[in-house]
């Protein structure tokens, strides 16, 4: 059986991660993989619930760790951790690092305490390996400023609580990301957002085929539209 594969995608709103995460589905199944795409918070119905609460109500800062965490402890128990061991292909848009990144860098959030809650949430089933937790094997991060996605999501949609924060709110955020991907090189790679879409679907499959992990033929023969 093949081995599961946790990947996740980041970057500030805009960033334009969505039709990449699609593309990449499509580019895993053409290679016979079984995929489960999935987000953050999210992807089961009670986490479906939470984020709800998270993206329009107010409260403090504590109580939305709170229910991000919650939120992410459903969707690993009923979601992640079985299409990892079936051997899935999990594409999970967002996961810890943006919690780092929002919570954390963008509203002062004390990142102790997020660290605290990330060992407990994402401490692994098997009991034989306590002293890791469960992270992604790779984490895209779709980096951009945070003008350019500004101009990008203006007047797109009626903006949620995060995505009408101002523009210092994202710039904290960015750093925020760029913080979490010096602290693990091995996991991050970064995707220069800024270019046409083409452009950046390249980057990301190039990361991919180097792991191994995705044809050259298959990634020439796929991209972002499906
Ligand atoms: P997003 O993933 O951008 O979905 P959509 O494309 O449907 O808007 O929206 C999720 C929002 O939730 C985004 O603004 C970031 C925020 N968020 C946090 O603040 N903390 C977290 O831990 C996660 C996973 C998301």
């Amino acid at each position: 059986m093949k081995q599961g594969l946790f990947i996740s995608f980041e970057g500030i709103d805009g960033a334009g991660k969505s039709s990449h995460i699609d593309g990449l589905a499509q580019a895993f199944k053409a290679q016979g993989r079984a995929v489960t795409s999935t987000r953050e918070p999210g992807g089961t119905p009670l986490a479906e619930k939470l984020r709800g609460l998270v993206l329009n109500d107010v409260m403090d800062p504590l109580t939305e760790a709170l229910l991000i965490f919650a939120a992410r402890r459903d969707h690993l128990q009923q979601v992640i951790e079985p299409a990892l061991a079936r051997g899935d292909v999990v594409l999970c848009d967002r996961f810890t690092d943006a919690t780092f990144a929002y919570q954390g860098a963008g509203r002062g959030f004390d990142v102790n305490v997020l660290s605290t809650l990330e060992g407990w949430v994402q401490q692994l089933p098997d009991t034989a390996a306590q002293d890791s937790i469960r992270q992604p094997d790779l984490t895209l991060w779709f980096d951009l400023p945070p003008q350019a996605a500004a101009a990008r999501l203006a007047g797109a949609r009626v903006p949620d609580k995060f995505e009408a924060q101002p523009i210092e709110f994202f710039t904290r955020v960015a750093s925020g990301y760029a913080h979490r991907a010096a602290e693990q090189p091995q996991r991050f790679a970064r995707i220069d957002a800024t270019p046409a879409r083409h452009k950046v679907w390249q980057q990301l499959t190039q990361v991919l085929v180097r792991k191994g992990w995705l044809s050259i033929m298959v990634a020439a023969n796929s991209g972002p539209m499906g």
